[in-house]
């Protein structure tokens, strides 16, 4: 049996609670043991940028821990507890809500696999026992959700490919994404049977990821077929007009475009691939900029006198 985690971002029992909940049902029903949390309803405040979770980890004095005294650790510990963790948003202006990001931004870089990966192996190189929880480095499978009201895909352009950034951190392998799109035609997702079958099938590929008996079945892709990066299964490209060259957005790798017989076609390196963001290549490349770059910051001269002058400007 393992566990899985629903996070909704969506209204109190609308569309996006309750496709996760149908998630949830066909899991339990499975044998796993469920979850659901909608963090709207927690108190969990905005970061305010001070980088003490990335200082904390870099320097050996915390595992990661925010400023914040509030309810953030609730989800922090059902997160860690959970094998399978699916995350449900809103489209709002063509991406998901601002709670959805606010959680990403508060477990973003304080739950980095890389950063905490690296510092548990200094730890233990170092003889300081303040190491990293174990559930850290636990395997885990997610899925995305997005629900946008608007008639057209195109004015949820933006959700799936920012919603990645809940599962990047901590390294989880991603299966399975659905949007549903066109919301508004009905006044709930329970009266759209086609929209509750794709969440069985979700839960279908969840059940199966967790039965997996090797890494590579586990973390095998099961939703749509037509993408162009093959990391993260998503088209979200960047183009360098005047060039072939693509950036996947949400990996940050880089890849060729062609045209084959009037269709494009998009090619990453096996080199690339492991760079990705979402693997812990990418991860490891990141961390280390950071540990190298930002820690070792240079200091600018006079910088209070300096921004003396602009401090009353436009106040
Ligand atoms: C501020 C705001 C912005 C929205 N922007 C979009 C949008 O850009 N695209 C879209 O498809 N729907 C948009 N919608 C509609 C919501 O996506 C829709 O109401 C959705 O069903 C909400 O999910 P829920 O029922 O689970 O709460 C917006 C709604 C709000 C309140």
């Amino acid at each position: 049996m393992a566990k899985v985690l629903a996070l909704s971002f969506g209204r109190k029992m609308s569309n996006t609670d309750v496709m996760l909940k149908e998630v949830l049902k066909k899991c339990e029903e499975a044998g796993h043991e469920i979850k659901f949390m909608r963090p709207d309803d927690l108190e969990i405040k905005p970061c305010i940028g001070c980088c003490g979770c990335v200082v904390g980890i870099m320097s050996g004095r915390t595992n990661g821990a925010c400023v914040f005294k509030d309810d953030f650790h609730l989800v922090e510990d059902a997160y860690y507890d959970a094998d399978a963790v699916i995350i449900g948003s809103p489209v709002y202006e063509t991406s998901p809500s601002g709670t959805f990001k606010t959680f990403c931004d508060r477990f973003g870089p304080s739950h980095d696999l890389a950063f905490l990966t690296e510092a548990k192996k200094e730890r233990i190189a170092q003889g300081n026992e303040l190491l990293p929880d174990e559930r850290v480095f636990k395997p885990r499978v997610g899925a995305l959700v997005g629900v946008g009201g608007a008639m057209t895909e195109n004015w949820t352009i933006m959700t799936i490919p920012i919603m990645y950034e809940s599962m990047m951190s901590a390294g989880v392998d991603v299966i399975d994404t659905h949007v549903y799109y066109g919301a508004m035609a009905v006044d709930h997702v329970l009266g759209v049977p086609a929209q509750m079958e794709r969440m069985d099938k979700m839960a279908q590929n969840i059940i199966d990821a967790l039965a997996a008996q090797t890494d590579e079945e586990r973390t095998k892709w099961r939703g749509a077929d037509n993408y162009a990066c093959p990391v993260c299964h998503q088209s979200m490209v960047r183009v360098t007009p005047g060039t072939d060259l693509v950036e996947c957005a949400i990996c940050g790798i880089n890849g060729k475009i062609e045209m084959v017989d009037g269709k494009a076609t998009y090619t990453f390196s096996e080199e690339e691939q492991l760079r990705s963001r979402m693997n812990y290549g990418g991860k490891l490349e990141h961390r280390n900029e950071i540990a190298h770059g930002a820690m070792t910051q240079k200091r600018t001269e006079n910088l209070a006198e300096l921004k003396k002058s602009y401090l009353h400007i436009g106040e």
